[in-house]
């Protein structure tokens, strides 16, 4: 199986998919030790991570972080695309630089949009949008992939450790792919590791908050990330942590560096392996590395080299269309549009698919499922913050105390409140929009 960045496919069974792929659990483990944790953290609707930790030991230490990520301009802005704006909003309280890709290159080399189009899409569907959902100018910024010199310039200067056998396996391009087409991953990987240049406010631990459709291209940043690093931090076969340096670089220099670097947080038992352009550390340990190896990134600029840390995900699933199967821009009937009036939104509700059994006496008697509602997983990711409250909608529709017409009713309610109100603060949104935009 392989996941497909721009297939329209929908992901059933998460648990398999993270297993798979290497994807590690989201767990309480994990948020339990955040500020206020957002309730699409709570509620394992992100359900996968890659190297969250390095996020989580920022936040508990006070260090600088940043987010990063994109949006595909190609047609209205759902409740589904909602859902990464409420994350990035919370991240953006807990003290993170913002950056947001408009992904218009992508969407005029693989959708055949016009980089026009695209921008007035992403401007009046999505930064509106965004500003209503509460995210905040400062230190915050919206570019398009199309007008950043250091996004395209990386592009091109990181590809070079990456190779057409490479992109085939985990693209499966063929003789018939555009070369936008192609290119686009790279330019994506420039997304991701251009908040780290010293313009940006240089090397720190990234989050990239997506879908797990962009699984392939997290990967990719992550490989051509360490691909471009100087240093290697591993643990031997013998058990000691290895400091190698990458070939073609300048052996002595770096080693020396590295001396200086580790003595200066501590470790002062060390090795020089000549033969094998490597420094043993003869008493730290693995729980170090991440340490360590921060502590040689940030150095690596005086030696020419980029010192990317390998950028972290949180990958969340997509919703279900109100009619089954993806919430979609290309089916209407299917998704909630933050720019659908009240009314509209409303009635979309009443014919959405529920769990409830096929009488009300059946459903009396035997409970519905809400695990199978649509109506609740609206609840479940948009409407209801209180955790105490989404129990009692659960139960009370499991035990069969709970009809489905009344709790549509109560959706369609909170749902027409919601768009109502992102309505106003949409409407006030074109007065600060420069504040946004690079
Ligand atoms: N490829 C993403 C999508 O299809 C958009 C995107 C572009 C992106 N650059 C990004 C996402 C960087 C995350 C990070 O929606
Ligand atoms: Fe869904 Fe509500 Fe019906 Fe339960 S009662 S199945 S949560 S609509």
């Amino acid at each position: 199986m392989k996941i497909d960045p721009w297939s329209s496919s929908t992901y059933q069974d998460y648990e398999n998919l993270r297993k798979e792929f290497g994807i590690e659990e989201f767990t309480e483990d994990l948020w339990q030790y955040l500020p206020r944790p957002h309730r699409l953290l709570r509620r394992g609707i992100i359900f996968g991570h890659r190297d969250f930790q390095k996020i989580l030991e920022a936040i508990q230490n006070k260090q600088p972080w940043a987010i990063l990520t994109g949006l595909m301009p190609s047609g209205r802005m759902h409740l589904g695309h909602k859902m990464i704006i409420d994350e990035v909003v919370y991240y953006q309280s807990l003290g993170a630089d913002i950056f947001i890709a408009v992904a218009d290159i992508e969407a005029y080399g693989t959708r055949g949009f016009s980089l026009s189009e695209t921008k007035e899409l992403a401007v009046n569907e999505y930064i509106k949008n965004y500003i209503a959902l509460g995210l905040k100018p400062e230190r915050c910024h919206i570019y398009f992939q199309s007008k950043n010199t250091f996004v395209k310039d990386l592009a091109y200067l990181l590809g070079k450790k990456i190779n057409w056998s490479q992109m085939t396996a985990t693209y499966g391009f063929n003789g018939a792919t555009n070369m936008t087409h192609v290119f686009s991953p790279l330019v994506q990987t420039g997304d991701i590791l251009h908040v780290q240049l010293e313009r940006f406010g240089g090397i720190r631990p990234v989050l990239v908050p997506v879908g797990v459709d962009q699984d392939p291209h997290i990967c990719l940043s992550r490989d051509i990330a360490q691909a471009h690093r100087l240093y290697n931090v591993i643990k031997t076969k013998d058990d000691k942590i290895g400091i190698f340096v990458k070939p073609d670089n300048d052996i002595i220099p770096l080693l020396d560096n590295a001396e200086k670097i580790v003595s200066s947080l501590g470790f002062t038992e060390f090795k020089r392996i000549s033969d094998y352009k490597a420094l043993y550390l003869l008493k730290a340990k693995e729980s170090d590395i991440c340490k360590i190896d921060k502590a040689l990134a940030l150095s690596e600029p005086e030696f020419q080299g980029y010192g990317f840390l390998q950028p972290s995900a949180t990958f969340h699933r997509f919703m279900t269309g109100l009619t089954g199967g993806k919430m979609s821009s290309s089916k209407p009937e299917s998704a909630i549009f933050l720019t659908d009036s009240p009314e509209e939104a409303k009635k979309k509700i009443m014919y959405a698919k529920t769990g409830g059994a096929v009488s009300l006496e059946e459903q009396r008697q035997q409970g519905g499922k809400p695990d199978e509602c649509i109506v609740y997983e609206l609840f479940l990711y948009h409407l209801i913050d209180d955790d105490v409250q989404l129990h009692d909608i659960y139960h009370t529709c499991r035990s069969g105390d709970r009809m489905c017409g009344q709790c549509k009713k109560e959706a369609a309610e909170l749902v027409g409140g919601m768009i109502q109100q992102i309505a106003e603060k949409r409407n006030l949104s074109n007065k600060v929009m420069d504040a946004y935009l690079d």
